[in-house]
């Protein structure tokens, strides 16, 4: 199977660098052989089938996971380095439902991502209710600043996770389906924010979603990543589902395997 490759026109070290990666999980192979370079300013979106590796491999840039093979270098460290530590900003499927029962306001939940160990017991400084008050604004949620999170929608739950990750100065940007359980003007406003923090913020993204369509719309690359990278691309090269059957060495468009593929992608993704 054959991946294709973004050519590497850049000088400057990548923001994130993968070379061979392989992840087990419980004693099994979940992805391998994973080569991928990210530059400042890229909005990368990964996509493909339910159990492909995804959140694996977000995990795996994290630092979360383990490599049984490989390496992952985060502005040209190791990604268990403390010096890439602050500079990772991420956001879970799960942000969207912060639990009820957590009883503190918009204002507050950003302005934990200013904490550092050198600041932790500053309660006044200015230099982070400014930090608190620009991520507010860049994500248009100024003026729920005093808001409960747990009366926001999920839509502006996601903004205020996101405005926790730009107070904390976070270069890169990770986020594991943010689009799921969110209407569809909420989801238009995230993608305008997102695609704006790398143009004109010089932010570093990576999105996994299901939702194709979205992604075609807003991101500059596209990766599927089944077990390994099977398409790295522009977004407009990217190939549609009997493309993609192709792609993964299914030749037969006819055979059940293809058949059962395609419905499985169909089913997850949203054209
Ligand atoms: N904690 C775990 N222990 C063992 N295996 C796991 C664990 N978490 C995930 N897996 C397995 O790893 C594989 C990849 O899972 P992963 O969650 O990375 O996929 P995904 O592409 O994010 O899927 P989805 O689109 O459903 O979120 C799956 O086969 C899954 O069963
Ligand atoms: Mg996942």
């Amino acid at each position: 199977m054959e991946s294709v490759v973004v050519q590497d026109s850049k000088q400057e070290a990548p923001v994130i660098h993968v070379e061979d990666l392989t992840v087990f999980r419980s004693g099994k192979s979940v992805i391998h052989d994973i080569n991928l370079k990210v530059f400042k300013g890229d909005f990368v979106a990964i996509v493909g089938p339910n159990g492909g590796g995804k959140s694996t491999f977000l995990l795996s840039i994290l630092g979360l996971l383990r490599a049984q093979k490989g390496s992952i270098r985060i502005f040209d460290q190791p990604s268990s380095s403390k010096h890439v530590f602050g500079k990772i900003g991420w956001v879970s499927q799960a942000a969207a439902h912060l639990s009820k029962d957590v009883k503190i306001t918009v204002q507050e939940l950003v302005r934990l991502g200013t904490v550092s160990v050198q600041n932790m017991f500053s309660f006044l400084d200015n230099g982070r209710s400014e930090s608190v008050q620009k991520a507010l604004q860049m994500v248009g949620m100024d003026c729920c600043a005093d808001c409960n999170i747990a009366h926001l929608s999920g839509g502006q739950r996601q903004r205020a996770v996101i405005a926790r990750a730009l107070a904390s100065n976070a270069e890169l940007i990770i986020l594991d389906e943010p689009l799921v359980g969110i209407d569809r003007a909420s989801k238009n406003a995230l993608l305008k924010l997102l695609n704006r923090l790398c143009q004109e913020e010089g932010k570093t993204i990576i999105m996994v979603s299901h939702d194709l369509a979205a992604m075609r719309q807003t991101t500059h690359r596209l990766v599927f990543l089944e077990e390994t990278i099977q398409f790295d691309g522009k977004t407009d090269s990217f190939p549609d589902l009997a493309g993609l059957a192709d792609l993964r060495g299914l030749n037969d468009a006819q055979s059940d395997e293809t058949q059962s593929l395609m419905s499985r992608i169909r089913d997850k993704m949203v054209e």
